[in-house]
């Protein structure tokens, strides 16, 4: 068994794929039927049954909680939304122009300064440390939307729940009831998905017994890559520079002869279409249908057919990226927060992953195949020959 392993190891797998890096009890894909399980429940029935923050409890706990329980946690978190003014202070110092993930994944880190006790052997401080990231991270995203725009950060409501306080302290209006629904089941449908780059990041950063903090800001700098969290951000442009039914063909015509991979399709694990899009699709065609249609939506649809008829033979379908941006967009969210809306939601994911590396943890050191030149004798300044222009 050993050998096999390091024989695999030894090979050399770009990207680690088909490389196990843990055992985890978490999540399960199936990408050949297009499955996805959070601890043995379909997300199906979480969207269906549950909410964000009982989700992220069964992530992180490993059960549903009892209803005493998700009260409980539900009030703690509803408690603990507030930022420090310190915060707020370090976050007005940002760059308007800076990226909200960039900001977010120094805002993360920056609570670690406020409550940076290392004591991960004691439940109560992996608890509160779960209730502060929780409740804090999008209070964060929303001080710094409001920053930038020059405006005073609004305080987190406590009559409201987790998904319509956070759509409320980004505009200062309370959103409709469907609009907060659709976007807890968005939280839902992003709160993990195994080990993909973030969530190793994470694994990684809790293997040095680091504080959670640190954690999540290592794994909000991994998500804000192009290739990981921001695809969602290149549909939307991608539709808008389409523009029109007409265009579809001939943009598929260019991308497909250019080998330019189509934004929101494709994906490592998902040989079908990847279940939360379809779930995706579904909350918004609810949206569409009490607000009014999109011209932009029946142009994805349109796209997503014509793409299907070309690229299923080689398992290319839409993936949870395809209708997250167009769900976002007509909740009002401005597209470079998308990422950080998944952030939002990936916290409980990768707080789950953080437990489960502390219970039973070995620091991350993977080998690597030395292709350097051989061992050489020191050079003299003199003998290194002149400088080339
Ligand atoms: N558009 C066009 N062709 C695509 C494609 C896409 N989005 N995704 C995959 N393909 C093609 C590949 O070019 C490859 O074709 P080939 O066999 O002729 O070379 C084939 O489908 C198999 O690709 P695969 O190896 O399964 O993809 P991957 O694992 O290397 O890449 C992604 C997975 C997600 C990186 C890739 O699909 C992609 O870049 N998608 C667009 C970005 C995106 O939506 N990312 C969010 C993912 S949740």
């Amino acid at each position: 068994m050993t050998f096999v392993v390091r024989c695999c190891v030894m090979e050399f797998q770009p990207g680690l794929e088909d490389v196990p890096v843990a055992q985890s009890a978490i999540c399960h894909i199936d990408g050949t039927v297009g499955s996805l399980l959070y601890r043995g429940y379909a997300i199906e029935d979480l969207v269906r049954h549950s909410n964000f923050l009982e989700t992220a409890h069964l992530l992180i706990w490993g059960e549903l909680p009892p209803v005493e329980d998700l009260r409980t946690f539900e009030h703690d978190v509803y408690t603990h939304r507030r930022i420090k003014f310190r915060i707020r202070d370090v976050m007005k110092c940002f760059p308007e122009s800076g990226h909200p993930m960039d900001a977010l994944q120094a805002s993360a880190a920056a609570l670690g300064l406020f409550y940076s006790r290392r004591v991960l052997d004691n439940p109560l401080y992996v608890r509160q440390a779960v209730v502060r990231l929780v409740a804090k991270i999008p209070t964060m995203v929303a001080a710094f939307q409001l920053i930038r725009k020059g405006l005073d950060p609004i305080r987190p409501r406590d009559d409201l729940s987790y998904a319509a306080n956070f759509l409320y302290m980004l505009s200062e209006q309370e959103p409709e009831p469907l609009a907060a629904r659709v976007l807890d089941a968005c939280l839902i449908l992003h709160a993990e998905h195994s080990l993909n780059a973030s969530t190793f990041s994470a694994r990684v950063t809790a293997s040095t017994l680091t504080d959670p903090y640190a954690v999540v800001a290592s794994a909000v700098g991994t998500l804000a890559g192009p290739l990981h969290g921001g695809a969602n951000e290149d549909v939307l442009d991608m539709l808008d520079a389409i523009g029109s039914p007409d265009r579809v063909e001939p943009f598929l015509d260019q991308c497909l002869a250019r080998k330019q991979r189509i934004a929101g399709f494709g994906h490592r694990v998902y040989r079908v279409k990847d279940p939360r899009a379809r779930i995706l699709q579904e909350l918004a065609e609810k949206l569409f249908a009490c607000y009014g249609s999109d011209a932009t939506y029946d142009l994805a649809r349109l796209l997503e057919q014509k793409v299907e008829e070309r690229l299923a033979g080689k398992g290319v379908y839409a993936n949870v990226d395809f209708y997250s941006g167009l769900v976002y967009r007509r909740l009002g969210i401005p597209t470079d927060l998308f990422t950080p809306v998944f952030a939002v939601a990936r916290v409980a994911g990768w707080l789950a992953h953080w437990k489960e590396q502390l219970g039973a943890n070995r620091i991350f050191r993977p080998s690597q195949i030395y292709t350097g030149v051989d061992p050489r004798p020191w050079q003299l300044h003199r003998e290194r020959g002149a400088a080339s222009d």
